[in-house]
């Protein structure tokens, strides 16, 4: 028998329409623009590629897609970026939004330099807003070539997965399952948080029921392995950067953590060893944690001083 408190998070309708779309890059407002530039290029290895209007600083790793766009503003989400590489992904999207009554509208092109011709046509670009305010790009194929590089050492290798701080879940789960397209992973029992995928990855996009609507719980860079991670946490401490949570292992997703704060606040995680959904067809129920904190973290159940869960702590 369900207790009172249990929450079952559906998938409806669109559930699993997409299934090759990544995080691909995240606009954040920063108070100091200059600073925390400097700082993404000196931990993370992030190298400015454009000057954006208005005092901004589009950063990335060399070749390929921009990875952060840095505004001037008080600390704040501006918007986050997938890239739908699933085939007429994009146009099947447009529609779906539309469909459900969503404005959208076409994404500035200043954001596809760095995107490639999709059949022969022109990179292109949406924008809508989730049922929170918060901002989303969703556009075609981009260059990665700048990702995936092997010197693990003195970057991450990509830009993984953003979580979202919400007041309610599962309307932004009728909304980025039902409309957007993506699955239900994983999720805690009371309702108050989902992990989502799109790709092979568990999760590509979580959302954290903070009680808070609308902009960043926080976003996560993919390490290689375990072994990286004594020298990520030396590098982090030799750059007075305070490894604020972890070492520690996620029970959903199944994967390593450690966590710090950019200049702005921003929470920031490195994440390697994500269980990976080889198979989309497989028969699979989204699993129910309990919301205590060693579901949060496997590792006796420390978790961040903004982390909370229902049961436990
Ligand atoms: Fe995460």
């Amino acid at each position: 028998m369900s207790r009172p408190d249990r929450v079952i998070l559906d998938e409806p309708d669109a559930a699993g329409a997409l299934r090759r779309t990544a995080t691909s890059h995240i606009g954040l407002r920063v108070p100091d623009v200059a600073g925390t530039a400097e700082f993404y290029g000196r931990v993370l290895g992030l190298v400015p590629q454009a000057e954006l209007p208005g005092g901004g600083q589009r950063l990335g790793w060399g070749v390929g897609h921009h990875v952060v766009d840095l505004l001037p503003g008080p600390a704040g989400l501006d918007h986050i970026g997938f890239e739908v590489a699933d085939p007429d992904g994009l146009a099947a999207l447009e529609k779906r939004l539309r469909g459900a009554g969503h404005a959208v509208t076409e994404l500035d092109p200043a954001h596809l330099d760095d995107a490639l011709p999709v059949d022969g046509g022109q990179p292109r670009g949406l924008v809508c807003t989730d049922p929170d305010g918060n901002t989303v790009h969703f556009h075609t194929a981009v260059r990665r070539a700048g990702e995936h590089a092997a010197d693990t050492g003195r970057r991450p290798i990509k830009y993984q997965h953003v979580t979202l701080s919400t007041a309610d879940v599962p309307a932004m789960v009728a909304f980025y399952v039902g409309v957007v397209g993506f699955r239900i992973s994983d999720q805690l029992a009371d309702g108050r948080f989902a992990w989502l995928r799109s790709n092979r990855d568990h999760h590509t996009l979580a959302l954290a029921g903070t009680g808070r609507s609308g902009g960043l719980d926080h976003y996560s860079y993919d390490l290689a392995e375990w072994e990286d991670f004594k020298s990520w946490c030396d590098r982090l401490t030799e750059q007075d950067v305070d490894v604020a949570w972890g070492p520690g292992r996620h029970g959903p997703g199944n994967n390593l953590f450690v966590f710090f704060d950019d200049p702005a606040g921003n929470h920031v995680e490195l994440s390697a060893e994500m269980e990976k959904f080889h198979d989309d067809r497989v028969t699979y129920t989204p699993r129910r944690w309990d919301p205590v904190p060693t579901t949060i973290n496997l590792w006796g159940g420390q978790l961040a001083s903004w982390r909370r869960t229902s049961e436990g702590n």
